[in-house]
């Protein structure tokens, strides 16, 4: 089966290796085992008795009960049976796609965005169409234009909320106006939350699946919780059938999720409020960081992420952004994302959430240098 080149990790790939200041990582500070539980105050090593006993076994095939049931205690309206565990938020939304989208469906996406929520429903449908998120709109979906994309073949709306590569905040009424679209012709909406719950301000915002009952909410450990290298994720929803193809499509690819790191996931989801308040700190001192070389820095501009652990900078420089981002890397050591992973031009992605307050400030000062020199 045909799919595109996934921009972004191939860049990543190919760019990790340049990195003296990490601005290219969308994750924050991740997690060792031992910061796990200084901050959790659990008890090691009545955790790892227990675990170096379990037999390394099949996991239980529907995902691990103690850990949906931690899980199910992100939503409101979901209990442990509305959840199935997968690898990661990627192998989550692929589960989607796979157990949803046929040739004859209709897909709309938001763009800007983590590309699998566009590229791989490509590969199963030619009817694949791209809601643009404008930065006139802080990056927020146009009602108008999504009317105009919607017809009764929509399968499905896919958005991603808060957003990657903007870090734009759609709140409960735009949700609501958008589900109020999805209705008018039974469409699913599939709302991708790996940064559910890291916003820089208060602002509650629900998810999907606690407010449309064909919402699906798609997750991960990876992000919210640091620890992208546990692969963990998940699906919800209370959509019956849909999560009944998705356990079938699963079978084939999966059947259980390794036990070990259930176990240490389960611990971690049951401390959300320790770990979420430790990254929101991260993400507000390092948002402080960022919002002030912005404002300083005449050669660039931005919309100012609400939450999530990215933002997409725009650049005055008649140079493209893989080149701008390529000599960055080599020679100045500052690993970036450009725009153009993301189709769009004259910006870079920068995660600012990963790299400490100082070395975020050095990276920042390279990229002002640069600019510097391309402006003479
Ligand atoms: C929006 C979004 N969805 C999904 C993923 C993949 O997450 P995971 O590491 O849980 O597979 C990422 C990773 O950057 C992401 O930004």
């Amino acid at each position: 089966m045909e799919i595109k080149t996934f921009k972004v990790e191939e860049w990543m790939n190919e760019y990790e290796k340049y990195c003296k200041y990490d601005l290219g990582n969308t994750t924050i500070n991740t997690l060792s085992l031992d910061e796990l539980f200084e901050i959790t105050k659990e008890d090691k090593q009545k955790f790892l008795d227990c675990l170096c006993k379990k037999t390394l076994g099949y996991g239980d095939i529907k995902g691990n009960p103690l850990l949906k049931r931690e899980i199910s205690k992100l939503y409101e309206t979901i209990t442990e049976d509305d959840i199935l565990t997968t690898s990661g938020a990627a192998g989550a939304n692929h589960l989607v796609f796979y157990s949803l989208v046929e040739p004859k469906d209709e897909v709309i996406s938001v763009t800007p965005t983590y590309q699998q929520l566009y590229s791989i429903p490509s590969s199963f449908t030619s009817n694949v169409k791209l809601l643009k998120l404008k930065k006139e709109d802080n990056f927020l979906p146009n009602i108008d234009e999504l009317k105009k994309l919607i017809t009764k073949n929509t399968q499905l709306i896919c958005l991603n909320n808060p957003n990657n590569p903007t870090g734009a905040l759609i709140n409960k009424e735009l949700l609501e106006e958008i589900i109020n679209i999805a209705k008018s012709v039974n469409a699913y909406i599939l709302c991708d939350e790996v940064y559910r719950g890291l916003n820089t301000t208060d602002e509650k915002t629900p998810s999907i699946v606690d407010i449309y009952e064909k919402g699906i909410s798609t997750s991960s450990m990876s992000k919210t919780f640091s620890l992208a290298g546990l692969r963990l994720g998940w699906v919800a929803s209370k959509d019956k059938s849909f999560m009944q193809k998705c356990m079938s499509h699963r079978e084939y690819s999966l059947i259980s999720c390794p036990i070990a790191e259930e176990a240490i996931a389960t611990l971690a989801v049951k401390n959300a409020e320790k770990i979420t308040k430790r990254n929101k700190k991260t993400i507000t001192e390092n948002l402080k960081i960022l919002d002030n070389w912005v404002n300083n820095e005449k050669f660039v501009n931005y919309v100012k992420p609400k939450a999530g652990t990215t933002a997409l900078i725009f650049y005055d420089a008649k140079i493209k952004s893989s080149k701008l981002c390529d000599i960055l890397a080599k020679e100045k050591g500052v690993f970036l994302t450009p725009g153009e992973c993301f189709d769009m031009e004259y910006c870079f992605r920068i995660g600012y959430c990963k790299s400490k307050p100082q070395e975020l400030k050095q990276g920042l000062n390279e990229i002002s240098g640069l600019l510097q020199e391309l402006n003479f």
